[in-house]
């Protein structure tokens, strides 16, 4: 089976709509043919100040989802980065062959020390992508599912094998990026030409997966449109309205096309009160099983902690061949 990885920050309670259609609904259906490994990026997540309690809670509410949106973690290797050590290990490895200049170029990079200032832009926040590298190439990775905004993060990996392979010898695979271009970046629905983010100024335009109903609704009905008035999917001049009927094409697995039949001649209000049934029919039971998950903390982390084992064991193999091959002395 191709190897696949995958991640996702536990920076928030809950994962957004954009996390669930950009990643997770295609994490679930890869999982079927591929040898998955799904991780919970806790060192990432600290590249901006944590509060310790609610990290600890974030990361078991992200396995939850994770587990709840459909990812079985006895078919995939879903697990927390910090308990696998390897992955700091071999960052710190790929920080040294990777130029300052290159890492500069990293465009989140650029606009997450923009957004929380110069004084508050850490060292961990400039080697964000090389750890991501790390994550990636411990695993011998074929495919790399994500949304569009991770694309370069894969671009730079893909790098840094190249890089490390010709100069001590063939080590990584070298990974693919596998972007899903339709749903590759949802939009905010208060703002819809900037990606919805967990990380938003206003949560307005914001779908948690685990907001009420009520909250949902709220926010779906109040998302921006335009005054044209027509159900017509054109991204240029009508994104809100194209946004909701990506969001609703996917979950409804119909496609934009007989939306747009279905909603020709009627109103955004239609509209949005049949998105608003589609996302309440997808997200209530996801709730409904994270509420029992996390019900069950000690269970969670025990399959959070033989998975971690299992990841361990193809990591560690990684690192041992690339700590041989850059000449550092067996510990015997
Ligand atoms: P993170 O936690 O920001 O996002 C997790 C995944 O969700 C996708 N995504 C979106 N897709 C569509 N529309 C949106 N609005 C949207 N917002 C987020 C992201 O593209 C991502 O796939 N650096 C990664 C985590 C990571 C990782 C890895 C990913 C760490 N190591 C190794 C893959 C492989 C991140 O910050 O994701």
């Amino acid at each position: 089976l191709t190897r696949l990885y995958s991640g996702m920050q536990p920076s928030a309670e809950s994962l957004q709509i954009g996390n669930y259609i950009g990643a997770l609904l295609n994490w679930k259906t890869l999982q079927q043919t591929h040898d998955a490994f799904f991780s919970i990026v806790d060192l990432h997540a600290i590249t901006v100040a944590q509060d310790p309690a609610k990290l600890r809670l974030n990361t078991r509410r992200t396995a939850a989802q994770y587990i709840a949106a459909g990812i079985d973690p006895s078919a995939s290797t879903l697990y927390v980065q910090s308990h696998v050590p390897a992955h700091a290990q071999l960052a710190w490895v790929l920080n040294t062959i990777t130029g300052f200049g290159e890492a500069s170029r990293m465009t989140q990079f650029k606009d997450k020390s923009a957004r929380h200032g110069a004084d508050a832009t850490t060292v961990g926040l400039f080697a964000y992508p090389t750890l991501m590298a790390a994550d990636i190439l411990l695993y011998q990775t074929s495919v790399v599912p994500v949304g569009e905004d991770q694309r370069q993060h894969v671009e730079l990996t893909r790098d840094l094998a190249l890089r490390f392979n010709s100069r001590f010898g063939e080590t990584f695979t070298i990974p693919e990026v596998a972007i899903v271009k339709e749903t590759a970046k949802i939009y905010d629905l208060q703002n819809p030409t900037s990606k919805m983010s967990k990380s938003a100024e206003s949560h307005a335009g914001v779908i948690w997966l685990l907001d009420e109903p009520g909250v949902t609704k709220k926010k779906i009905m109040r998302a921006v449109t335009d005054a044209d008035g027509g159900v017509v999917f054109d991204r240029e001049n009508k994104p809100g309205v194209a946004n909701l009927l990506t969001i609703y094409s996917v979950l409804a697995s119909q496609s934009i096309e007989s939306l747009e039949n279905e909603y020709a001649g009627r109103g955004y209000g239609d509209l949005k009160k049949g998105l608003v049934e589609v996302v309440l029919g997808t997200f209530d039971p996801i709730r409904e099983r994270v509420a029992e998950l996390i019900g069950d903390p000690a269970e969670l982390d025990r399959v959070l902690a033989s998975n971690a084992a299992k990841a361990s064991d193809v990591a560690n193999e990684t690192l041992a061949t690339v700590y041989d091959r850059v000449g550092f002395l067996p510990l015997r």
